[in-house]
């Protein structure tokens, strides 16, 4: 039998990854009879591995060479009509021009997260568990579906960005592991978003949502969090949640595990029995480090495992929500993956070829790094809007070359697609991500963004011609007479005339015309 191209290619990258040549011939035999894919993608390694893929979940790309499938679904504000985004065709990356157009001029969430792996284990938003949710309903929320923007082989893509409240999960799933059975899952998070809060997780847990004792969980965790174990450095680390515990290792606390931050961040975390590994790596480039590869924590509880089965995205096993992070792709097997099956999954993730979404500076396009600078002279020409390290506060001050780097850090902004209306704008903070510029009361701060949509609104302005007639003003989205404006030195929405002090319509124009310039970091 002659083997497509795709299948010289896993055999070539097992054999390299360290697998036997009879290991690599026998199961790729086997597998050849089954698939017709022109290229692969992990799940078809997994596969190959002997440990094939019982949950494929991204919304960047399709998992298979062979899928051509939903990836997932949103849900437009205007008319709470849905629709499901494919790949751009098969086995690729998703059609991100799909939900750019459905978006258009109003605000999307991120509904479902498809399952590849035909075992039907799709994502969907968690319910309320043991641990109390957000304000809104008690449910966690949906993520934005236009926060987490990034390029996967050049073709835009958008990812899953968790703020503290938001949540997926699945309580009744199919094929996953359950008891102390062998299992192996990665994910593609953003190494440099995060947070302590618990518990920014993908992976195995209670199908009660409830906190169900030691070992009734067995899922990724990626953050600072140091209430349970930790490893070296700062943070933050991927760890194991195996319920009331994130582990580094054997001991309950310290392990010497390294804190990691790539950009993109492969995880990697397997449990069989008294056996389980943590490992991770650049998702850009690179091979995979083993963080930890031993027996089960040093506690009771964990060994045996007691898995349960459910899948979580975002949050903890009992429905804890206040993590942070991001999720671009991950899958769960059933078997314990070789390490041999990894680097070779490993080596298709750096082929793929994830990128940050916009690099591009000085301009108002979603994505890229700004400073605002205020126009009105003579007072404030060099001053930027920034926030305040001391407090919340958004104020100006003077920025310029010799500014210590935290001020210049505290004048950058992200841009971003509005929370709440695409067609208008959200600012990030570029120091402390997930923090976003938001009026509460009429006055500007930075805030965490707690995914609800009265925070959304708040952190929604429109861009509009300079209300000086040069520059740009910023419209409010909820209160649209009000504009972004400095006064005494402080940033306030305000009106052209109204009640408030800062309503004053000295200067208003030109308090509320700012110059978009080159980020000062
Ligand atoms: O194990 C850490 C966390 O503890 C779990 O995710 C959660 O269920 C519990 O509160």
């Amino acid at each position: 039998m002659i083997k497509p191209p795709w299948i010289r290619r896993v055999r070539r990258a097992l054999l390299a990854a360290g697998a036997t040549a009879a290991l690599a011939a026998g199961l790729l035999t086997a597998t050849a009879t089954t698939s017709q894919a022109a290229t692969q993608g992990p799940c078809d390694i997994y596969a190959a591995g002997g440990t094939p893929c019982v949950a494929a979940h991204s919304t960047t790309r399709a998992l298979y060479g062979a899928y051509n499938g939903p990836l997932y679904q949103v849900k437009r504000v205007s008319d709470n009509t849905t629709k499901d985004i494919l790949p751009l065709n098969t086995g690729g990356v998703a059609d991100a021009a799909a939900q750019e157009s459905f978006c258009a001029n109003t605000s999307c969430v991120i509904t479902v997260i498809y399952d590849q792996s035909g075992k039907g284990n799709k994502l969907t938003q968690a319910l309320r568990g043991h641990w109390p949710g957000p304000a809104e309903g008690g449910n966690d929320n949906l993520a934005n579906a236009f926060e987490a923007p990034v390029t996967v082989g050049g073709h835009k893509a958008y990812g899953v960005y968790v703020a503290p409240g938001t949540g997926y999960r699945n309580n009744n799933t199919n094929g996953i592991a359950t008891g102390d059975q062998p299992e192996g899952m990665y994910a593609i998070f953003d190494g440099t978003h995060y947070n302590g809060g618990c518990c920014f997780d993908y992976g195995n847990a209670e199908t009660t949502g409830n906190d169900d004792g030691n070992g009734t969980m067995e899922a990724l965790y990626f953050g600072n969090s140091k209430g349970w174990g930790y490893g070296s450095g700062p943070g933050p680390w991927v760890m194991a949640d195996m319920e009331n515990g994130l582990f580094s290792g054997v001991n309950t606390r310290f392990n010497d595990i390294p804190s990691v931050s790539h950009r993109f961040l492969t995880a990697i975390l397997k449990g069989s029995h008294n056996q389980w590994a943590i490992r991770g790596g650049n998702a850009q480039s690179g091979s995979l480090s083993t963080y930890y590869n031993g027996v089960r924590p040093n506690a009771t509880g964990y060994n045996p495992m007691k898995k349960q089965g459910a899948i979580i995205l975002g949050i903890g096993g009992d429905n804890s929500n206040t993590g942070a992070g991001t999720f671009y792709e991950g899958v769960m097997t059933s078997g314990y993956p070789s390490d041999a099956t990894e680097n070779a999954v490993q080596a298709n993730i750096t082929a793929a070829g994830y990128n940050s979404g916009s690099t591009s500076t000085g301009s108002l396009t979603p994505g890229s790094r700004i400073s605002l600078k205020a126009t009105t002279s003579p007072c404030c020409t060099s001053h930027y809007l920034r926030h305040n390290d001391a407090d919340t506060k958004v104020v100006i001050s003077p920025i310029n070359s010799a500014s210590a780097a935290t001020d210049k850090a505290d004048a950058t902004w992200i841009v971003r697609a509005g929370l709440a209306n695409t067609s208008c704008l959200s600012f990030e903070s570029a120091n402390d991500p997930g923090q976003f510029l938001r009026h509460s009361n009429y006055q500007l701060y930075l805030n965490t963004d707690t995914g609800g949509s009265s925070f959304a609104k708040d952190a929604t302005f429109c861009p509009t011609t300079g209300n000086s007639g040069s520059g740009t003003s910023f419209q409010s989205l909820n209160f649209p007479t009000k504009y972004i404006r400095h006064y005494n030195y402080t940033a306030y929405i305000a009106g052209n005339g109204g009640s408030n002090a800062w309503d004053s319509t000295r200067s208003w124009a030109q308090d509320a015309s700012w110059v978009t310039a080159s980020p000062w970091s």
